[in-house]
């Protein structure tokens, strides 16, 4: 099998291959690609070191040229970050001058980043569809990604949207009670970075009630919120909820000090230096402070069972709704948990969501159906629009205000602007 990486000079690829060493032995070949030439050539190199640490017998190369990289790929993996850390600091940055959180994939700054993704990884899809096998999969990694998915789809591409945070629940669920990471199936539901956990099912039996009680501190902490607020709801958020639920103290917070994406491009400063001393062959214990944790196992298993190793497992990724969330058209993109053969993901049933959860799942699905118009449409009042439907902004003097800033800092990776 021929995975081809792009955006395969991130700092993070280290991660994905070490997944793929340990865990892909169906990999034979890996092209990494990215237009960051020198860049990749650290990362590449050090990509080689870790796959022969472990005798991994798969090609690997690297390159700038998508064309080429792609060419008879059985699985494209999207990973990418147009305007690198730079974009992303923007994004966190001109929310907070009107009040409103700061966050790459949520809000005002989710979209920004929308807008200049959208176009690039149709454009790379469009070079899969040309160069890659027929029935390749495009994995997409790349944020925001309920959005990006459904854009996708709507193009026709064979496209599952894949997230490490219902990975990184079953396994902390898994560790809490005492079990194998395979033996928890999730409830795992909702949109992209807009998710709770609304069971933990263990040979048939749903712990997640026992797990509230007996681990409600620990569950609470790792999603920043309190303790009342998950026993009221009766299930686990993921922290991306924290940007709702809590909205005003991350806007407070953000005051205090580098915005995440600060620290992050420091990180991979560190990183890169590390990536280029050629007597490393294992991934630094510094990339486990990025939030991607598990997403390499995410990935290889879910590339495992499209290419129909039957190994039962089930995955959260993001699909087409088709009826599972009654509430939501079928065209609509959502988070949920799958068994995913060669025949592509099968969503597990849902249990109906109370009135709170639907709610905001509609509130922000409408958001990104607007979202997703201006990211293909441009244009100044479509920015403005999927601001005024969002629920983080909703006021028409804060949505005009940053569809102004939004598209003046963005301007640079708007072909519209
Ligand atoms: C989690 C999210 C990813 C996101 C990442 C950010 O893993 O699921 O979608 O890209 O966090 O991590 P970072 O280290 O860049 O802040
Ligand atoms: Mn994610």
């Amino acid at each position: 099998m021929k995975i081809a990486v792009v955006g395969g000079g991130s700092t993070y690829t280290p991660e994905l291959v070490d997944g793929f060493a340990r865990l892909g032995p169906m990999v034979t070949e890996l092209v990494l690609i990215d237009p960051a030439a020198e860049r990749l050539e650290i990362v590449g190199a050090f990509a080689a070191r870790i796959l022969s640490r472990y005798g991994h017998a798969a090609k690997i190369w690297w390159t700038s040229d998508l064309d080429a990289g792609v060419t008879d790929a059985d699985v494209v993996l999207i990973q990418l970050r147009v305007g690198g850390q730079n974009a992303r600091i923007q994004d966190e940055t001109f929310p907070l001058e009107c009040g409103c959180v700061g966050q790459e994939t949520t809000g005002a700054g989710g979209l920004a980043k929308a807008l200049r993704t959208v176009p690039i990884v149709l454009d790379v899809a469009s070079v899969v569809r040309r160069r890659a096998r027929p029935d390749a999969w495009i994995i997409d990694f790349t944020n925001p990604v309920g959005i990006v998915t459904r854009a996708l789809l709507d193009e026709g591409h064979r496209a599952v949207g894949l997230c490490n945070v219902a990975i990184g629940f079953q396994r902390r669920f898994a560790g809490h009670l005492g079990v194998e990471p395979s033996q928890v199936t999730l409830e795992h539901v909702g949109l992209n970075h807009l998710t709770w956990e609304r069971a933990a099912y263990v040979d048939g039996v749903d712990r997640l009630p026992d797990l509230l009680t007996s681990h409600l501190p620990e569950l609470a902490a790792q999603v920043h919120l309190p303790e009342h607020l998950l026993t009221t709801l009766g299930n686990v958020p993921s922290y991306y909820l924290s940007y709702f639920y809590e909205h005003d103290r991350h806007v407070r917070e953000a005051a205090n000090g580098p915005t995440r994406g600060q620290r992050v491009a420091e990180m991979e400063a560190t990183l890169l230096e590390m990536y280029r001393d050629v007597t490393l062959t294992e991934k630094p214990a510094l990339l486990g402070q990025r939030g991607g944790a598990y997403y390499s196992e995410a990935a290889v298993g879910l590339i495992a069972s499209l290419h129909g190793y039957d190994d039962n497992a089930v995955h959260s990724v993001n699909v087409r709704n088709q009826g599972t969330l009654p509430f939501l058209p079928d065209d609509a993109v959502i988070e949920v948990s799958a068994r995913a053969t060669a025949a592509g993901p099968t969503v597990l049933p849902i249990n109906p969501l109370p009135p709170d959860l639907s709610g905001l799942v509609t509130h922000v699905w409408g958001y990104e159906e607007l979202a997703l118009d201006a990211a293909l449409r441009g244009g100044r009042e479509r920015v403005y629009r999927a601001l005024l439907a969002h629920p983080l902004v909703g006021q028409h003097t804060q949505a005009a205000d940053l569809a102004d800033r939004l598209i003046a800092s963005g301007r640079d990776h708007l072909a519209w602007a």
